[in-house]
């Protein structure tokens, strides 16, 4: 695993683009350590960031690593709230923090087992730098709410695309997809991110056909290091894992029923 060098870094935002709806980031850290697939970065603009009336954002905010190449990391950002519209906001030259590469990433299929990307709306991101990773065709199957997020969809090569609302491709879930792909040709391996819905969708039906599947969770987090546990979901068989440090990528089989809120701390959101 890369671990991230101590204390973040300041780097310089080298471009921006629109994907739909969605933003992608890229910023120069040539000197930053190569992120492992599924690897994440805690990130926050260095100006108008913790301060102002409202005083938020003002921890930093967890952004998978989207793609790594030529000295530069992706990412891929959807405003949600104050944290991502002020990352938003960003132009070329612009600065921000950053803290990683962070987590525990995903692992390489063995060479008998045929991979399945699966992803849902921003989850996508760590999808993208697998891909890359992987030698071997992958099938990427990829679910957004409507068109404008379903141009998130480029980001990965040849993905087959369900949408909510039918405009593009399947109308229906992801894991629709999942599951005639997983009948079709069942020696495979699936790497999904996205909700929990999703997620929680995923791991029921790799669990039912004995699929292997790797899982990356996005649960809320504070610190992204281990510190405060404000990210932990439970442990199956007992006890609680932390996303940050023993995640964000877990073998399906280590967790509970994923819920819709697992992670996220009582007061609902980081601050
Ligand atoms: C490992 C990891 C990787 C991530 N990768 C990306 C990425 O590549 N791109 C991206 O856009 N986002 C990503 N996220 C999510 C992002 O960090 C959060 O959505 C963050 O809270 C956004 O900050 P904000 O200030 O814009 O919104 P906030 O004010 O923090 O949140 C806005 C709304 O979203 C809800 N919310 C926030 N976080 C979560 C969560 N984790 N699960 C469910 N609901 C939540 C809040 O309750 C609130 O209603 C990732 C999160 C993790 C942990
Ligand atoms: S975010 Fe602090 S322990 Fe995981």
């Amino acid at each position: 695993m890369s671990q991230a060098p101590f204390g973040r870094r300041l780097l310089r935002v080298t471009s921006t683009d629109e994907l739909g709806a969605y933003r992608v980031l890229r910023v120069a850290d040539p000197h930053g350590p190569k992120p492992r697939a599924g690897q994440f970065a805690m990130l926050a603009a260095a100006e108008h960031w913790g301060g102002g009336r409202e005083q938020r954002p003002y921890l930093p905010r967890a952004f998978s690593i989207a793609r790594h190449s030529g000295g530069e990391a992706h990412f891929l950002l959807e405003d949600v709230g104050p944290g991502t519209k002020r990352l938003c906001e960003l132009e070329a030259g612009d600065r921000l923090w950053a803290l990683g590469p962070l987590g525990r990433g995903f692992t390489a299929p063995p060479e008998d087992l045929r991979a399945i990307l699966v992803g849902g709306g921003v989850g996508i991101a760590p999808l993208a730098i697998l891909q890359d990773a992987i030698a071997a065709p992958v099938t990427v199957l990829l679910g957004f709410r409507d068109r404008a997020h379903a141009q998130g969809a480029t980001l990965l090569d040849s993905a087959r695309v369900a949408t909510d609302d039918g405009s593009v491709g399947h109308r229906g879930l992801v894991t629709e997809l999942l599951a005639s792909e997983i009948e079709r040709d069942p020696c495979a391996v699936v790497y999904a991110c996205g909700p929990a819905g999703m997620l929680e969708g995923v791991r029921a039906l790799c669990a039912r056909t004995g699929t292997p599947a790797q899982l990356a969770l996005e649960a809320g987090m504070a610190c992204g290091f281990g510190a405060c546990f404000g990210c932990a979901v439970p442990r199956r068989g007992g006890g609680y894992l932390r996303v940050c440090l023993d995640g964000p990528v877990f073998d399906a089989g280590e967790l509970e029923r994923i819920d819709e809120h697992a992670g996220l701390s009582e007061v609902g959101q980081p601050v």
